[in-house]
């Protein structure tokens, strides 16, 4: 096992810069997730780390070797792929053998570590089958034994849970985090589908045009959004544009600080970056909001009317038009006790003092 520092990667294919100037490091034994929409140069950074392709700029170390110009047949990964790339000629048994057979190990231990990967991915009674005459997961759990069975210093996938139907993929998330916490395997992840990424991961890096948006926990990703991108990517967020108004408190303050204003109406204790462009939009994510039938003199209450109500069973969903300004969503979730509302009331939404503000 070995830890990943990628230091300043950069990759251009035919003069445009897919990979710019890209850090991260990996701890020994860490599970990571790249993830980004498609384009954003995922599997390009997995590429690098894998050797398939050699970077333009910086460096890559596993540990503390230098490993930019080693061929990826000397890097010790295991990689899993989308669309399983497993050889169609052979069995399931000599798919898994592969890996081994090239490394010259001895054919009684062969036998023994493929029978051992077999079993732990659930196929052993299927060791003399092809890859044709299995289903997807069962083709990606042959694909997992491979990659794993030659005990790799890291393991890399690229969405490999994409091709299979919804059940089998939140079955295979179990499967593979139970065999890569067991082996301790530094793993780096790709994948486009946020759920997956924070269910998995340790920490996702949230990728942007060849650059990392934000690294973090699942919870600090969801919780902490650097900017709309990443907000809007994890989980649903409203992003809706504030105004920012410096406002000097006298000589209580040691300096003057920002207030945010949206529809007209002062939003109190809301919290932003040191920024005070145009650009600053307030992250609400639906479920934090709620609603209350309108009032006077409610702190942090934008006034509105409800455009649609959509029960959901466990949540009831609502698009309500700000007066004066955009259309928000809010959840309430089932067994809140706030009034319920229909399309056409009027009502306030309540924004709580602890949002915050970023810059677009
Ligand atoms: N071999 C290649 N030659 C030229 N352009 C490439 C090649 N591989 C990827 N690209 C380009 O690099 C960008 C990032 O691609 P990729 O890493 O595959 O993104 P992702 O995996 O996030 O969808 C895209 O614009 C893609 O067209
Ligand atoms: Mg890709």
């Amino acid at each position: 096992m070995a830890s990943i520092t990628i230091d300043g990667i950069v990759k251009q294919f035919s003069g445009q810069t897919v990979l710019q100037n890209l850090s991260l490091h990996i701890p020994d034994g860490a599970f990571y997730t790249l993830l980004g929409p498609s384009g954003c140069g995922k599997t390009t950074l997995l590429r690098c780390i894998a050797g398939f392709y050699e970077p333009d700029g910086g460096r890559l170390l596993f540990d503390k070797d230098d490993v930019t110009r080693v061929s990826t047949h000397h890097r010790d990964i295991g990689m899993v792929f989308q669309d399983y790339a497993l050889f169609p000629d052979k069995s399931a048994f000599d798919n898994v053998a592969y890996g081994l057979r090239a490394r010259k190990v001895a054919k009684p231990e062969i036998v023994r570590r493929v029978g051992e990967a077999l079993e732990k991915v659930g196929l052993s009674a299927l060791a003399d089958r092809y890859p044709a005459q299995m289903s997807g997961g069962q083709r990606q759990r042959v694909a997992l034994a491979r990659a794993l069975v030659i005990r790799p210093r890291v393991l890399l996938m690229d969405e490999p849970l994409s091709n299979l139907d919804a059940k089998m993929r939140l079955q295979m998330r179990d499967v593979i985090l139970d065999l890569v916490r067991e082996a301790g395997i530094t793993t780096v992840f790709v994948t486009h589908d946020q759920e997956e990424a924070l269910a998995m991961s340790d920490r996702i890096a949230i990728m942007d045009r060849g650059s990392i948006a934000q690294l973090g926990t699942p919870e600090e990703l969801y919780g902490t959004p650097v900017n709309a991108y990443v907000a809007d990517f994890i989980g649903s967020a409203n992003v809706i544009p504030v105004a920012a108004r410096r406002v000097d408190d006298g000589a209580a303050s040691t300096a003057p600080h920002v207030r945010y204003q949206l529809a007209g109406q002062a939003l109190d204790g809301v919290q932003g970056g040191p920024q005070l462009g145009n650009d600053s939009v307030l992250i609400a994510r639906p479920e934090d909001l709620s609603l209350m039938a309108p009032a006077p003199h409610v702190p942090n209450a934008l006034h509105g009317q409800v455009l649609r109500r959509q029960y959901l069973g466990f949540k009831t969903a609502y698009r309500i038009a700000l007066q004066d300004g955009p259309e928000i969503r809010v959840e309430l979730h089932a067994g809140n006790t706030v009034a319920d509302f229909q399309a056409g009331d009027a009502v306030q939404v309540l924004v709580p003092a602890d949002s915050r503000v970023v810059s677009a």
